[in-house]
């Protein structure tokens, strides 16, 4: 179940606003009963919803692109393309796409963009806490110590941080894995135990990996990878609302 308003806002028909004055206006039913609170649920899946008569119109999947993404590239909006090359300058130009969270400009690797605003936004919200594996390349070596502060916890500015996973696969070369995505939290981190990051990749997000895609290159994901993260997503909120329920 979910807040009608909210429902008719993701399909698109109007803002979460005008949705909720629809509702108080006798605009909208479920079932084929008019319903005026402006709280009320109705279940997408099986409720049968309609403004004005109309059933709301199906909704389509998001497309979804897995970038790789190069050094370089911003991942900030066209607007800003006066600070330089974007990641929207190697997409089509076929629709408006959002970035799933950001990489800095010297960060290569996995990007997500998708058509779909709230879908991008609802995929970087913390609680879903999607696990991001990237390799990073440091000015000094480090050492076993250094990876059990990654994965205990340093404190940044923004409170403490830790890595899921941390390994070495020579003294200059780290594998992290997080949870989170604060604004250059692997920089920060790697700064917390003393190094600098020399080269930032991210090879994958959730269950999806790059693979052998080229730099500079995208590709669809299928209708099972969409499928897939949405299910992930899913049980990132199931978790949450057991956590907060008790
Ligand atoms: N952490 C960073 O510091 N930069 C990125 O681009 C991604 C994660």
């Amino acid at each position: 179940m979910e807040r009608l308003h909210k429902i008719l806002a993701r399909h698109g028909v109007a803002s979460r606003r005008e949705a909720e004055r629809w509702i108080r206006d006798g605009r909208v039913s479920v079932n084929d009963n008019i319903v005026r609170e402006p709280g009320a649920s109705a279940d997408e899946q099986r409720d049968a919803i309609a403004v004005d008569g109309q059933p709301l119109p199906r909704r389509l999947p998001p497309r979804v692109l897995m970038l790789h993404k190069p050094v370089g590239f911003l991942c900030t909006s066209r607007k800003n393309r006066e600070r330089g090359a974007t990641i929207f300058d190697l997409l089509p130009t076929d629709r408006r796409y959002f970035s799933v969270g950001r990489l800095d400009r010297n960060t290569s690797g996995l990007l997500l963009v998708t058509d779909d605003g709230d879908f991008a936004l609802r995929l970087t919200h913390p609680r879903y806490g999607t696990r991001k594996t990237y390799l990073v390349e440091t000015d000094v070596p480090l050492t076993e110590r250094d990876i059990r502060r990654l994965v205990d916890g340093v404190e940044l500015e923004d409170g403490p941080a830790r890595a899921e996973e941390a390994s070495l696969t020579t003294p200059r070369r780290l594998r992290l894995v997080l949870s989170e995505g604060r604004k250059r939290q692997v920089r920060r981190m790697t700064a917390a135990v003393g190094a600098r990051v020399i080269r930032l990749h991210r090879t994958r997000m959730g269950s999806l990996s790059l693979g052998a895609l080229p730099s500079g290159q995208w590709r669809e994901l299928t209708a099972d990878e969409v499928r897939h993260l949405m299910k992930e997503k899913r049980r990132g909120m199931e978790e949450d609302h057991h956590v907060s329920g008790g």
